[in-house]
């Protein structure tokens, strides 16, 4: 991240990412190491074409790859536009066209496509563990659309009252001391009844985490933790470092850089 920035500017290309001009200023924060490569980028969502023309102009030797569920033709493509008409979830299709656009992987992946929890993390995973190069990047626009009530997946966010939080904060926190309990930990069944106890109350702090894009964030964030997760001591074996080398979630968008 320490060359130079190029600025991406949106104004003359048909992208909502014109409107979001922060979304750009975030691209230009990882883009600007790569301006100059021979970048293979693919996005998944076309809509009109505007961004595979703001990418291709930028990435002055990149080639850029497009996939949308709606056939979509671009007359000013050029040689260095290539387009694709599936499903994001169609991990067939994915295979086929990393196989003609990228055999030896992608170096940016982007999702600005269904913005549906259950669909985006089936092409995450498997682009992200098939066709993403190690320290390649992969970006999720709008993943606050699982606070929208009247999205696909989406529920309204519910925030609770500064008092519940610290009923719930005192009673897993008495939970959590039970668990360390040397004489319970020997009682049969306690030890499961605690940690389900402590989850229950738990649910329902994080309400808005549990839906759509959110939810799917959160599965990432996971990932980010699996050295935690797994701990020796206190984890669930087997130990193993995160898939990610560093995740950074902004007002709109997640980027994950693959280790
Ligand atoms: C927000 S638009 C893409 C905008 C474009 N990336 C830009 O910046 O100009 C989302 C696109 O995703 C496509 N789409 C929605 N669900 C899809 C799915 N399951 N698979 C593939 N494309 C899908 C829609 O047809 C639409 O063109």
């Amino acid at each position: 991240m320490n060359a130079a920035k190029k600025a991406l500017d949106a104004t003359n290309y048909d992208t909502d990412k014109k409107i979001l001009t922060h979304y750009l200023r975030n691209y230009e924060d990882y883009f600007a190491q790569l301006a100059n490569q021979e970048v293979r980028l693919l996005e998944l969502g076309i809509y009109n074409g505007g961004s595979l023309r703001l990418w291709r102009d930028y990435f002055e030797k990149g080639l850029i790859v497009g996939l949308d569920i709606n056939p979509v033709t671009l007359n000013d493509a050029g040689e260095r536009i290539r387009t694709y008409q599936g499903a994001q979830q169609d991990t067939t299709l994915l295979d086929s066209v990393a196989a003609e656009t990228a055999p030896d992987g992608f170096d940016v992946i982007i999702d600005d496509c269904s913005h549906i929890g259950v669909l985006s993390r089936v092409s995450f995973w498997h682009l992200f563990d098939h066709h993403l190069k190690s320290g390649g990047l992969y970006v999720i626009e709008d993943w606050g659309t699982g606070y929208w009530e009247s999205w696909v997946d989406g529920v309204r966010y519910k925030p609770y009252s500064t008092g519940y939080h610290h009923g719930l904060y005192r009673l897993t926190r008495a939970i959590a001391r039970a668990q360390q309990n040397s004489f319970l930990k020997r009682v049969p069944f306690a030890s499961t009844l605690m940690a389900r106890g402590k989850a229950f109350v738990l649910k329902r702090q994080h309400y808005s985490h549990d839906f759509g894009m959110v939810a799917f964030v959160k599965e990432l964030i996971d990932e980010c933790g699996m050295a935690d997760i797994t701990h020796p001591q206190f984890g669930l074996p087997p130990v193993r470092v995160s898939k990610f080398k560093e995740m950074r979630i902004t007002q709109s968008q997640a980027f994950i850089v693959k280790a």
